[in-house]
């Protein structure tokens, strides 16, 4: 999902209604990079079963085959500002597309567990590499009104990716053939490849580097009047003023560091939902409550419909309605979903009525997520940063959400195994309740607040949850 908030980049001054083509078909082919992103989560979860048994991989081995994939998404996210920085944000996005294409190719033909292993970091590396930079880039070509919309194109394409990766899985079981399914991702890898090459370089990008003439090119090519050009020229000029002054600023000021701390907060109560565990695991779950393979996984399809749809829906409730009103309802319906499932494995899942109960209630799951930590908590984490601590604060708390979304893909099956069905969806239910105290004393309310405001009452050492409204 996005690192980039819409209000963040927005150049003073810069203002036109009309979304030129052409900037629309860059942000359109860009978007891609969400795609790519929401494959590789979902991939995995209609092979694991197939891969198990080619492999014979016990419970231990099958979390690492899943969550080592986070673990380079951690590196790749961690090296992305820099190469991003230095190379270009097309370059990244080129080195994202080869690398996630190779780790396709290296998973579907793995020989060893250790050989797919390898792919799968390969996998990770890309996509930790596009997921930064993919919205960085749209939110730097869009123009100004547009940039939101952009933006939540591209959060709805990880969508779409993940529920594509779904639907392919389910096609696919008929054969077990998991190869394929994992390999058969490295065809929109190339479409993505081929994309970018069409792709200009970000003009932001180049004034940064000093290469004005450059971004003005490309910037009259993406902007229909003259003038906005040089007004958005203008703007940015004055925002690449601010120094970014990143670790020293953390080192010396505790009001930046209790920001960096929310920040990690936000991403851990994200992953600690157990959004993942759904969409790794769920053929699993499914399986738990009887369905063969077939149906587990066009029942996982559903899951990736409705997340889909969710997301739709959400986008633009949250300026409506507010942050945490929305967190806090989302957060007890999750609850509810997870406690749910819990009581039905607890009970034992007999007959169809329970099963599809069981399924219903992991879609009450999803809703709730959907509907707002999915797309809020990075929102909020680019709305909390003060300015001249923007990127490293960004950077961190995207480096934390791979780094808890590793932690949670690396022990849910051992949490079945020892705490047993009903318990580990018990603690996931009672995680979300908890995560209502957390919004209530530590999350502000950013709607309609300017970034300004945060950062004045931030530094002026506010608590947390009064730096908003
Ligand atoms: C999360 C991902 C998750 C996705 C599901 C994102 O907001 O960061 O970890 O897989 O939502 O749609």
């Amino acid at each position: 999902m996005s690192t980039t908030s819409d209000r963040l980049a927005a150049p003073p001054g810069a203002v036109s209604d009309n979304l030129p083509m052409r900037a629309f078909v860059t942000c359109g082919l860009a978007s891609l990079a969400g795609l790519m992103f929401g494959l590789d989560i979902g991939v995995i979860a209609g092979a694991l079963g197939f891969i198990g048994k080619a492999f014979n991989a016990d419970t231990r081995t099958q979390e690492w085959i899943v969550s080592i994939m986070m673990a380079g998404a951690a590196a790749g996210a961690a090296g992305a500002g820099t190469l991003s920085y230095r190379l270009g944000r097309r370059w990244s996005l080129l080195i994202g597309g080869v690398l996630f294409v190779a780790g396709a190719l290296i998973c579907a033909f793995a020989g060893s567990i250790a050989m797919l292993m390898v792919g799968r970091v390969v996998l990770g590396l890309a996509i930790g590499i596009v997921a930064f930079t993919g919205p960085l880039y749209i939110s730097e070509v869009a123009p100004a009104h547009w940039r939101g919309a952009m933006v939540s194109l591209y959060q709805l394409m990880v969508t779409i990716g993940i529920l594509l990766a779904f639907v392919s899985d389910s096609l696919l079981t008929p054969s077990g053939n998991w190869r394929l399914m994992l390999g058969i991702i490295a065809v929109p890898g190339l479409v993505f490849l081929g994309a970018v090459l069409f792709l200009p370089e970000s003009p932001r990008w180049f004034l940064l580097r000093g290469r004005d003439d450059q971004a003005r090119t490309v910037l009259r090519t993406l902007r229909d009047d003259p003038a906005e050009v040089d007004r958005e020229i203008a703007g940015v000029r004055e925002q690449l003023k601010v120094r970014q002054l990143g670790a020293a600023m953390f080192r010396g000021n505790p009001n930046f560091r209790r920001s960096v701390y929310l920040g990690i907060g936000l991403q851990v109560v994200q992953q600690l939902t157990g959004i993942n565990v759904i969409m790794y695991y769920a053929p699993k779950i499914f399986g738990l409550a009887g369905f063969g393979a077939g149906a587990s996984n066009w029942a996982t399809a559903v899951v990736g419909l409705v997340n889909v749809l969710a997301t739709l829906l959400a986008v633009g409730f949250a300026d409506r309605w507010g942050r945490k009103p929305m967190l806090n309802a989302c957060f007890a319906t999750m609850a509810i979903g997870m406690a749910a499932v819990g009581i039905l494995l607890g009970l034992g899942v007999h007959g169809d009525f329970s099963r599809y109960l069981l399924v219903a209630m992991v879609l009450v799951f999803i809703v709730g997520f959907a509907a707002a930590p999915g797309p809020l908590i990075w929102t909020l984490c680019s709305e909390i940063q003060p300015l001249q601590g923007r990127d490293f604060g960004i950077a961190v708390s995207t480096f934390t959400n791979w780094a808890a979304n590793w932690l949670v893909g690396n022990t849910f099956l051992s949490l079945l195994a020892g705490l047993g069905q009903a318990n580990t969806f018990w603690l996931f239910a009672a995680l979300n309740a908890g995560f209502i105290l957390f919004v209530v004393f530590l999350v502000p309310e950013t709607k309609g607040v300017s970034l300004e405001s945060i950062e004045h009452k931030l530094m002026e050492g506010l608590p947390l949850r009064r730096i908003g409204r």
